[in-house]
């Protein structure tokens, strides 16, 4: 008898300034998920939280008692609505509330690659794809994910933070950093937000720029080399790609470059870098994911110095980009993992991983 195809949930768009790109990434999964494995289903989530598709007073029994107390169990089951209303829906009243399998969150940026959403879907039980609500949370974080990388001695570039209402000066800025510099909201992606900064009129302007998307924003110095990135993929013993090189004669990889113009940026798999620093890079880009607490997937960005050929790790992406020339699923093509079996291969993550955390104790009993 044939297996019984899974359900697979696919979800994405979101409120993120990422949307956009997210519904891209989306079409490519929807279209390359193996439907004799699967029966796909979308659930789109417009930019004001609803998810669209194609459920007091006696409620504990032996409430006096510290060792019997129990919960007096009702017979209407709810579920949160995640529509951000806050609702709870009750699933009995639900004709259509079929049961997922594995959700596929396609969705980058705040909402959707913070842990945010992760967390509703470990509470709704429901497996997911990749980095679980730490891992994407700390990942999500620029400069969360900077100090924990320094911790643990994996080099990244020097930085310091700015929350609402604060300031520093151009000329202390220059004077810990140098110029230029880059800004950035510590949350957020595709280069939305971001500035290269060369001179004080350029610093303001950023600075308002980056707040107008985070209350909390990044400022970094400028890190002269060749942009790398690698592609890793696992649970507990993660394997890296080969590394790509990100080529772009823009002023650095920005939105533009990433999404809307064709010729905006050239991706050279392999990099054209020796063996040794390829070893170098890949090790780096295990480390860092195995610091932060990743799971399934993440992409890893690194910057190949030009003065010391050294390596500084320049972000990781939990739910990287999946457009149809997006350098995840690219990166695994070229190292022998086309999409339809990376797809199948990122499902076995997440069901492996869920069925490894239904086994721990959740009782003392
Ligand atoms: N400190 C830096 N030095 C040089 N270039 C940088 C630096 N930070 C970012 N960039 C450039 O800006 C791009 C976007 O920055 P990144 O931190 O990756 O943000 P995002 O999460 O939006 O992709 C990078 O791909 C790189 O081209
Ligand atoms: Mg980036």
């Amino acid at each position: 008898m044939a297996k019984k195809k899974l359900k697979i949930g696919v979800l994405f768009g979101g409120k993120s300034a990422e949307h956009e790109v997210s519904l891209q990434s989306a079409k490519n999964v929807i279209e390359m998920l193996d439907k004799k494995k699967y029966d796909v289903i979308s659930i789109g989530i417009d930019k004001s939280g609803r998810w669209l598709l194609n459920s007091t007073s006696n409620y504990l029994l032996n409430s006096d008692n510290v060792k019997f107390v129990k919960l007096n169990k009702s017979n209407k089951e709810v579920v949160l609505h995640a529509d951000n209303k806050g609702k709870l829906v009750s699933v009995n009243d639900e004709k259509s509330g079929s049961k997922i399998d594995v959700i596929i969150p396609m969705l980058h940026g705040p909402f959707g690659e913070d842990g945010s959403v992760q967390g509703l879907l470990k509470l709704a039980g429901i497996p997911f794809v990749g980095a679980g609500v730490l891992g994407s949370a700390v990942s999500m974080d620029k400069d969360v994910m900077k100090r924990l990388l320094r911790d643990t001695g994996v080099s990244v570039g020097k930085f310091f933070v700015l929350n609402m209402g604060e300031n520093l000066s151009f000329k202390e800025t220059k004077k810990r950093l140098g110029m230029p510099v880059f800004i950035k909201p510590a949350n957020l992606g595709s280069s939305v937000g971001i500035s290269k900064v060369k001179n004080e009129k350029e610093y303001k302007k950023a600075l308002k720029e980056a707040f107008k998307y985070d209350s909390k924003i990044i400022v970094e110095e400028f890190i002269d080399g060749r942009e790398l990135a690698i592609a890793v993929l696992g649970n507990e013993s993660p394997q890296a790609s080969i590394p790509c090189e990100i080529i772009t004669d823009r002023e650095f990889y920005d939105y533009e470059a990433k999404y809307s113009n064709e010729h905006g940026a050239l991706i050279d798999i392999p990099a054209k870098i020796s063996k040794t620093l390829s070893k170098k890079a890949r090790k780096i880009a295990v480390d860092s994911y195995k610091v932060l607490a990743c799971e399934g997937m993440a992409r890893v960005d690194l910057f190949l110095q030009k003065k010391n050929n050294k390596f500084v790790v320049c972000e990781i992406n939990t739910i990287p980009g999946f457009t149809s020339h997006s350098m995840y699923p690219k990166l695994w093509e070229a190292s022998g993992i086309p999409l339809t079996k990376l797809l199948d291969k990122l499902i076995d993550l997440a069901l492996e991983r869920f069925e490894k955390e239904k086994k721990l104790k959740t009782s003392v009993k």
